[in-house]
């Protein structure tokens, strides 16, 4: 099962950028935890992230034919980003959203998600966890 695994802007951040909304670990502590999860061991990572909407619509179209599963937290272009958007709906390959924080419960303009409506889940407020929620269900979904 490979699992392309894509981070967007700000979050190469992570560990320095308003822990106490997104939490002290940096993205590659995070990323090697993931590596450590027993529930997920079969299941192949391929981590990437960029601070560029169009080095993330390239590497969904660059792996559209090696993955079977996409887990995105898409960062602040969650809320605006349609290119995004169609990029997932065009590799139509199963795909889930992960945000680390709550979105639901933070500034009105991250309410809405537009990545949402083609995604199979959207997971947030759980912390790193949340990304291996998301790796569960898609490994769920895919077997
Ligand atoms: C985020 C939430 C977004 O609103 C924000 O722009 C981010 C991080 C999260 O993981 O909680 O960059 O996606």
């Amino acid at each position: 099962m490979n699992i392309l695994v894509i981070n967007g802007p700000n979050l190469n951040l992570l560990g320095k950028r308003e822990p106490d909304i997104y939490g002290s670990e940096t993205l590659d502590d995070i990323q090697s935890w993931l590596r450590e999860q027993p529930e997920i061991a079969a299941m192949e990572l391929h981590f990437f992230q960029s601070n560029h909407e169009g080095a993330l619509i390239d590497v969904l179209h660059e792996n559209m034919n090696w993955a079977d599963g996409i887990l995105i937290n898409p960062g602040a272009f969650t809320h605006y980003s349609y290119a995004i958007r169609d990029a997932i709906a065009a590799v139509s390959i199963p795909t889930v959203e992960v945000h680390l924080s709550d979105i639901y419960k933070r500034e009105d303009f991250r309410k809405i998600s537009v990545i949402k409506p083609v995604c199979i889940k959207q997971i947030c407020g759980l912390g790193k966890t949340g990304f291996l929620e998301g790796l569960k269900v898609l490994q769920n979904h895919l077997s």
